[in-house]
């Protein structure tokens, strides 16, 4: 059995947590036979205060240490957006393997730098694009390859939340255009392209409108995603400087039209995210409201039984029989990260890569910054 000697890089946050905790638990799930992983460094700025969550592990506040260290083999990035392409450079260039959070970079031809750079150096690269690895999606695509809706014609997908659907909901980072330089489209618009990317293919083209709610918002330190905070009349004031939300129409390469809108200002809703895929055949149905469960129509049916079938995934597929026996127990979002945990554990000790790899980062930072570009133009934008 090998073993994998992991360092996560923002580890007193959000990812940071889900990661550590995501590479320690997956072998209870899927075994050793294709190996473990230690969480072997911790970075934070105040690493003593993570340290029960992986003891023994070395206790770093700066990145460079754990790149430069020749006992890590992943480096594992949850930091926030502006830090991914500088960090991910240097490990690359150290000879790691990369495990990257989403958006890969802040734009498309650092993404490319990144791709390029890992292939020559023959290193396992892994985006984390998780919602596409609940086995619901294989389930999805599994269809879609079957051709049993025939030739997909339409891509319809959203994600909402309302983290800052109120004004005075306090600022954060993700709103800060230095930090997060493509705001929304990059924090959850990413995901619905990873959809796109995952099931459909390439988009070739698109037009865009972003926008912002609320130009200004209470900055008070210290506050995580969904905290918040009494005000005062003191309490200062930052500006929102990238995108809340947005609404695009897209072409794909293989001749399929998307209609698409994602948001962080959608009052009321807490998380909201789906696709519906119509095709020549059939369609495809998924709302995360039925997290396991895929609604399937077929011109196959008999005409008298034509419908949408619900199929909640199930034992069958070897993701979902790894966590538990019975269907529509259900699995929820920290067992994405499990899988993908063990997906990228597995993969680079096979020294194989697997979807999605930074390739599949680039293409999805291609169609970030289009939305980018398409908005501010206010014009259609073609994808290399
Ligand atoms: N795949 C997903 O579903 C998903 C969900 C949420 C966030 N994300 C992505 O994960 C990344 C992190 O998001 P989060 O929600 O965990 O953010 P967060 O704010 O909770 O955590 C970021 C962490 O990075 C640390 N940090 C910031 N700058 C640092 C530096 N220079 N050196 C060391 N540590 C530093 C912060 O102290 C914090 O612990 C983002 O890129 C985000 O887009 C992905």
């Amino acid at each position: 059995m090998q073993q994998l000697n992991v360092a996560v890089l923002g580890a007193s946050g959000w990812m940071g947590r889900v990661h550590t905790m995501a590479f320690q638990t997956f072998p209870h799930h899927f075994g050793t036979q294709h190996g473990t992983a230690r969480v072997a460094a911790l970075v934070s700025r105040d690493p003593q205060a993570v340290a029960f969550r992986a003891p023994g592990a070395k206790l770093l506040s700066d990145w460079r240490d754990a790149v430069n260290d020749p006992e890590i083999d992943l480096i594992d990035i949850c930091l926030p957006d502006n830090l991914h392409y500088e960090v991910a450079k240097a490990a690359l260039l150290a000879g790691k393997h990369v495990f990257c959070e989403k958006p890969l970079a802040d734009t498309a031809a650092e993404a490319r730098e990144l791709a390029d750079i890992a292939k020559a150096k023959g290193v396992v690269t892994r985006v984390g694009h998780a919602f596409p690895r609940n086995p619901v999606h294989d389930l999805a695509k599994e269809i879609i390859e079957a051709g049993e809706i025939g030739e997909v014609q339409f891509f319809k997908g959203h994600q909402h939340i309302d983290v800052f659907g109120d004004p005075l909901a306090p600022f954060m980072w993700r709103a800060d255009g230095d930090l997060a330089p493509t705001g929304i489209v990059g924090d959850t618009g990413s995901h619905v392209f990873s959809f796109m990317e995952f099931l459909v293919g390439r988009v070739t083209s698109l037009v865009a409108d972003n926008f912002i709610t609320a130009p200004k918002r209470p900055a008070i330190e210290g506050l995580e995603i969904g905290q918040t905070a009494e005000l005062s009349k003191d309490t200062p004031m930052a500006d929102v400087t990238n995108p809340d939300g947005t609404a695009l129409i897209c072409r794909f390469e293989n001749g399929a039209r998307g209609l698409v809108d994602f948001s962080r200002v959608a009052t009321g809703r807490k998380f909201m995210q789906g696709y519906e895929i119509y095709g020549t055949k059939g369609s495809l149905v998924y709302t995360y409201d039925e997290i396991n469960r895929l609604r399937f129509y077929s011109n196959d049916d008999k005409p008298s039984r034509r419908g949408f079938r619900a199929i909640d995934v199930g034992p069958e597929h070897p993701n979902y029989a790894a966590f538990l026996p019975l269907p529509n127990f259900a699995l929820g979002y920290n067992e994405t990260k499990i899988i993908e945990a063990y997906e990228v554990t597995r993969s680079v000790l096979a020294g194989q890569q697997m979807w999605p790899t930074f390739e599949n980062g680039h293409h999805i930072c291609q169609i970030v910054e289009a939305c980018m570009t398409s908005s501010e133009r206010q014009a259609w934008v073609t994808i290399d």
